[in-house]
């Protein structure tokens, strides 16, 4: 799917103010791109990344991140998207799958607090472009919006 019709389609389904809309861009974001093979969201609480809505092939061991560990820790704490094009190749990365290849996480800001991210897994080397880094941040402003 390309990613204006994306963002037309989320903007569509946050705007029914679905309870679960989270979920629904996680499944969204999992069903549509081929190698976003596994999506998720975590919630900052005090000093931890907690996941929440996720979708992929397996559950991942890591439900609780403090900030500043792994990709996502980082992440949380500078508030500055990370694309990891090779996960073996980055000593902070926390590993789930053995089939990742490489990340992308993109902190969620709201008033300019760091609330959460998304993080997402590809089993493809180098899956993440900038156009991957502008769209899901166009979708963490939306989601913002909405928390
Ligand atoms: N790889 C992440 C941990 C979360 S899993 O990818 C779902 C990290 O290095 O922080």
């Amino acid at each position: 799917m390309n990613y204006d019709n994306a963002l037309n389609q989320i903007e569509k389904i946050l705007s029914k103010n679905p309870s679960n809309f989270l979920q629904k861009i996680v499944d969204f974001l999992c069903d549509n791109f081929e190698k976003y093979n596994w999506v998720g969201i975590y919630t900052v609480k005090r000093d931890n990344l907690i996941l929440g809505p996720w979708k992929g092939p397996k559950a991942t061991e890591h439900t609780r991140i403090p900030i500043g560990k792994g990709i996502c820790g980082a992440a949380a704490e500078t508030g500055k998207t990370e694309i990891i094009k090779d996960v073996k190749e980055d000593n902070r990365y926390l590993s789930c799958f053995l089939s990742t290849k490489s990340e992308i996480v993109v902190p969620i800001r709201k008033n300019g607090i760091i609330i959460g991210e998304i993080d997402i897994d590809s089993d493809k080397k180098d899956a993440f472009t900038n156009q991957d880094k502008i769209f899901l941040e166009k979708i963490v402003d939306m989601l913002s919006e909405h928390i």
